[in-house]
């Protein structure tokens, strides 16, 4: 695996690539590094030449100083695993390589309905630091295949909006990776590290709520699944940002479901300092 600090050494050497016919598949990341960051270099190995992966903590995205501080670095484990899934080129910028101007006065992406709501209502700013690093990071690296988890549902349909916004979406093709959990069902996350043994045994009420609104979705009144839901994740010691079920392309709410469109229920809980998101297609 090839290591770039530099932007400008990156894009000349992956410029040098492509000129000679090599497709690139790109997996960034916050570092952190855990199967399911694994699974989307898999899944970039079997249709690109060569592939990209990034470590870049943006502080641009957090809108919780806190948050910032205490995510976890764990940068050597991240360099063996991604050495071991035979990933190409790794790209470990500073934050002054990333933001040379600073990133105070960010540019504003219109991202309209999208960031209105979940997490674009509860962590204001989020997707703007978001689209910020990736627009700097596509830029450098245009690679053919992007590479997304399911888990960050919204953040994927942001940035395919985002790639539209910067008219690169006839260059790069978003591809969105299916979650991967850990054998109680909690959902991969570099956040997990957080938490301690004892708030990890209660971390699976996330999936076990979201299960249970799989389960029992039937067409009609859907309101009081959510307040179920709701209360089984309270019960568990969480403390809830939403349950929501919405239209799975637009993020729109549905209150009563028509039996047709397709929705996703998505769940935003703290346990205690840690925040966790996961979500789930269903029917
Ligand atoms: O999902 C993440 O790890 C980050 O939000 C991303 C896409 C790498 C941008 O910093």
């Amino acid at each position: 695996m090839i290591l770039f600090k530099k932007a400008t050494e990156l894009s000349e050497y992956l410029d040098a690539q492509r000129k000679n016919g090599n497709t690139l598949g790109f997996c960034p990341t916050m570092g952190a590094l855990h199967a399911g960051h694994i699974s989307l270099i898999e899944s970039s190995k079997k249709s690109n030449d060569l592939t990209v992966s990034s470590i870049f903590v943006n502080p641009a995205q957090f809108n919780n100083a806190q948050d910032f501080e205490k995510y976890p670095h764990t940068i050597e484990r991240d360099i063996e695993m991604l050495e071991l899934a035979a990933c190409d080129i790794l790209f470990i910028p500073t934050v002054k390589e990333i933001y040379p101007e600073g990133f105070a006065h960010l540019k504003n992406y219109e991202l309209g309905f999208i960031e209105t709501v979940l997490e674009g209502k509860f962590r204001p700013g989020h997707y703007q630091g978001v689209c910020m690093i990736m627009e700097r990071l596509l830029k450098i690296v245009l690679p053919q295949n992007l590479y997304l988890g399911q888990k960050d549902y919204q953040q994927c349909m942001v940035i395919k909006k985002l790639i539209e916004l910067i008219q690169l979406d006839n260059r790069i093709k978003t591809n969105i990776c299916p979650t991967l959990r850990e054998n109680d069902g909690l959902a991969m996350s570099s956040r997990n590290l957080r938490l301690t043994h004892e708030e990890r045994k209660k971390a699976d009420s996330i999936f076990k709520a979201l299960s249970f609104i799989h389960t029992n979705f039937e067409a009609g009144n859907i309101e009081v699944l959510k307040q179920n839901a709701m209360l089984m994740l309270k019960e568990s010691g969480f403390t809830v940002d939403y349950v929501e079920i919405a239209d799975a392309s637009s993020l729109e709410e549905i209150k009563i479901w028509n039996g047709e469109q397709k929705p996703v229920v998505l769940i935003a809980a703290f346990l205690n300092e840690v925040r966790l998101i996961d979500n789930l297609i269903l029917n």
